[in-house]
């Protein structure tokens, strides 16, 4: 049921009403509502300010439109195929070597790694020192675009994640800038291909800077958002991945074996992963104008309309009567998907969704061909190498945000390959 608030501190003024939404069917009606203004990102300017996310009507169109082209399913194939396998091996190999990793330091690096490709983050070094930079950069613009729900002194964050910004737009976007610029010359004088310029968000933007009225700082911006967007939600619903695997096989001992050989269970078990537990579980926006929801509820001009996704994704309506329970078998009616809403819906959809979790296997189509999504086979990875808990260090949460995301999560490798 939609439920509607007041300010107890202003209970008469309009413009303070927040209308909750937990059911799946109103929810779907709110992203699809183009009446409704993103409102999830209020507090992360520092970070979000600009992006590609907080933008709206023609000005989101326009920029969504351009980088769309780069966020295909043949790209992404690409990329999963080709591109990413190295990635993997040369992330996962000291953590193998030393026979135990953490998960939430480790799945940050790799999905870190994975989306600086696709941001268009160059590293000229390719030093470890310069990817721990980087990893320092990632973890600020995280505590910045979700300074919202962070622990300690909000100003001094802020502060320190607008020097970090500009930080590292000095060390690595203008060297990127000024190198996608020179090529962007040469293929205008007729001196270079196309596909000379790499295919990523950096190179949209610099191409398009002047259509766009794109200044240096939103660049900067929209690149760490790219950065931050796919790596930290990656990289958050694969350790929650493993650890729903791990406690499910402790009920479920006779499916041991399944994770390592069955990479369509791996995806299944991340979907169900981000039903249960989406990484944003909050999609806020501002209604500009005043329309009734599907269940009678009267939404006016200035509301603030909140959609409570884990609520919404456990709707017995769509998901059953053990909707709350993670159950990587379940099966799902044709007009929902098994992630729920967690992927949002509408114009602000997730643009990397099929990058970060795959695609669904429609019945009776072969594997062959089939997109997985780099978390699902990172889930695989970690599996084939015979992953389990440290029972000498058990997971510990993040105490710096109320946000439910794991601090620590100590594995070990069992299974050398
Ligand atoms: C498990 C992984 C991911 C989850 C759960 C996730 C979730 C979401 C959600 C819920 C939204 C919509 C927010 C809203 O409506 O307010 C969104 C938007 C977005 N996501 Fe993702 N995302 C994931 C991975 C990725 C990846 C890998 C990328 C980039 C490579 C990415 C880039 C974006 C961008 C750019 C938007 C904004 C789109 C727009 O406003 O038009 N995401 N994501």
């Amino acid at each position: 049921m939609t439920s509607t608030t007041t300010d107890p501190e202003n209970p008469t003024a309009a413009a303070t009403r927040t209308i909750t939404v937990d059911t799946f069917a109103v929810a779907q009606q709110c992203y699809r509502n183009r009446d409704l203004r993103q409102g999830s990102y209020d507090e992360g300017d520092v970070v979000m300010s600009d992006v590609v996310i907080n933008l709206h009507g023609a000005e989101h169109r326009n920029r969504r439109r351009l980088e769309n082209r780069l966020f295909r399913r043949d790209t992404f194939w690409h990329y999963e195929q080709d591109l990413f396998p190295a990635i993997f091996d040369e992330t996962l190999a000291p953590h193998l070597a030393a026979g135990r990793t953490e998960l939430v330091r480790f799945s940050h690096q790799l999905m870190m790694n994975l989306a600086a490709l696709t941001a268009g983050v160059d590293r000229r070094e390719g030093t470890p020192e310069e990817t721990f930079r980087l990893y320092d950069y990632l973890m600020l613009f995280i505590e910045g675009a979700t300074i919202a729900h962070h622990t300690g002194d909000k100003a001094a964050k802020t502060a320190e994640v607008a020097g970090a910004l500009a930080a590292f737009g000095e060390e690595f976007l203008a060297p990127g800038i000024e190198r996608r610029r020179a090529i962007l010359d040469r293929i205008a004088a007729g001196g270079a291909p196309e596909s000379e310029l790499p295919p990523d968000v950096l190179s949209v933007l610099v191409r398009n800077q002047d259509n766009l009225d794109l200044t240096p700082e939103i660049i900067c911006r929209e690149v760490a958002f790219y950065m931050l967007a796919g790596a930290h939600t990656s990289a958050t619903a694969f350790t929650r991945a493993m650890h729903n695997i791990f406690t499910w096989l402790e009920d479920h001992p006779e499916a041991a074996e399944q994770p390592r050989t069955d990479r369509l269970f791996c995806q299944r078990a991340t979907h169900e992963t981000i039903r249960l537990q989406p990484s944003s579980p909050v999609a806020v926006r501002w209604a500009e104008a005043d329309f009734e929801l599907a269940d009678g509820t009267a939404v006016r001009t200035g509301d603030k309309v909140v959609i409570d996704l884990p609520t919404v994704n456990r709707d017995p309506a769509v998901f059953g009567d053990d909707a709350d329970d993670f159950n990587p078998l379940r099966g799902v009616p044709e007009e929902a998907h098994p992630w729920g809403l967690s992927f949002g819906m509408g114009m602000h959809a997730c643009i990397g969704q099929d990058l970060a979790a795959g695609v669904v296997l429609d019945p009776g189509s072969e594997l062959g061909g089939h997109l997985f999504g780099v978390t699902p086979v990172a889930v695989q990875t970690m599996f084939d190498h015979g992953c389990v808990p440290d029972p000498d260090d058990p997971p510990e949460m993040d105490p710096s945000t109320t946000r439910p995301y794991f601090g620590r999560y100590p594995v070990i490798f069992t299974r050398s390959t």
